[in-house]
């Protein structure tokens, strides 16, 4: 038996590492992004625009309607940290994309896989990536850092409600430092935007990222684990 598994964000960094990195060799992968990804499946998809998440939640319906397989798997990677800067100085459609895919579009997103999955009978994971600036403090990531706030948040109410009804196991899990698109971005940037930037150089520098490879089957084996539902973990502070 063979696992269906939606990947948001599997043409590039962590996402595409998860979708090189799925255990089971029959497992079929879908990705969600703007760019088609080489060699597996490709959903269409701006996740800044509303409109796109019907269609994403329409095939979330189609492929589950008479699913068979063992297991199916939603894992949110798509995010931005994009614009950089400060709320007050920064582009205002930049920002509000940024608010949108990062808080809006996981929250939808996750209801509607929830919705189609209701009545599969195989094993359900929803998974989201969040990040440490859920927590911490980063000028110039304001808009970033609330909406994984908003995610983690998310993930333990539906957590709960999910234990309430034997449904789908749903984790928010926070990378680390990965070395992705997103870390360069955050290199390439000004000391005006994000004064933080300098921690960023060394840890590239001092080879301190992760790669992204490593962390894909950390997270693939962290689904076995059995963790409480609605679990917020940082890669960073457990063993596996
Ligand atoms: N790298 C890190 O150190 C780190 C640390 C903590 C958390 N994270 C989180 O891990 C996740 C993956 O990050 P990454 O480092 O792998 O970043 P990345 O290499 O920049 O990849 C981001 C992915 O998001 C997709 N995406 C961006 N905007 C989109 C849009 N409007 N619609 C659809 N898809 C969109 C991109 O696909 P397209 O461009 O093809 O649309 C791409 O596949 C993110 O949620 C990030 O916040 C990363």
């Amino acid at each position: 038996m063979a696992a269906l598994v939606w990947i948001s964000g599997a043409s590039s960094g962590i996402g595409e590492a998860l979708a090189r990195t799925v255990p089971g060799e029959r497992d079929r992968v879908i990705s969600i992004s703007r760019r088609a990804p080489g060699g597996i499946e490709h959903l269409p998809a701006d996740l800044c625009d509303p409109a796109s998440w019907r269609e994403v939640g329409a095939c979330f319906q189609r492929e589950l309607a008479a699913f068979e397989g063992d297991r199916v798997v939603f894992i949110h990677a798509a995010g931005t940290i994009e614009p950089l800067g400060f709320a007050g100085e920064v582009d205002t459609d930049g920002y509000a994309a940024n608010v949108v895919l990062n808080s809006t579009a996981p929250q939808v997103l996750g209801h509607l896989f929830l919705a189609a999955a209701r009545h599969v009978e195989a094993a359900c994971h929803l998974v989201m990536l969040t990040s440490g600036a859920a927590r911490s403090v980063y000028p110039g990531w304001s808009s970033y850092g609330a909406g994984k706030a908003a995610i983690d948040q998310w993930v333990r109410n539906v957590g709960v409600e999910q234990d309430r009804r034997g449904g789908t196991q749903v984790l928010s899990i926070a990378p680390g430092t990965v070395d992705t698109d997103m870390q360069a971005t955050l290199r390439a940037a000004t000391e005006d935007a994000f004064p933080q930037r300098q921690k960023f150089l060394d840890l590239h520098r001092d080879d301190r990222l992760s790669d992204p490879i490593d962390v894909a089957e950390r997270i693939w084996r962290l689904l076995e684990r059995g963790l409480d539902n609605g679990s917020v973990v940082d890669l960073r502070e457990i063993d596996d």
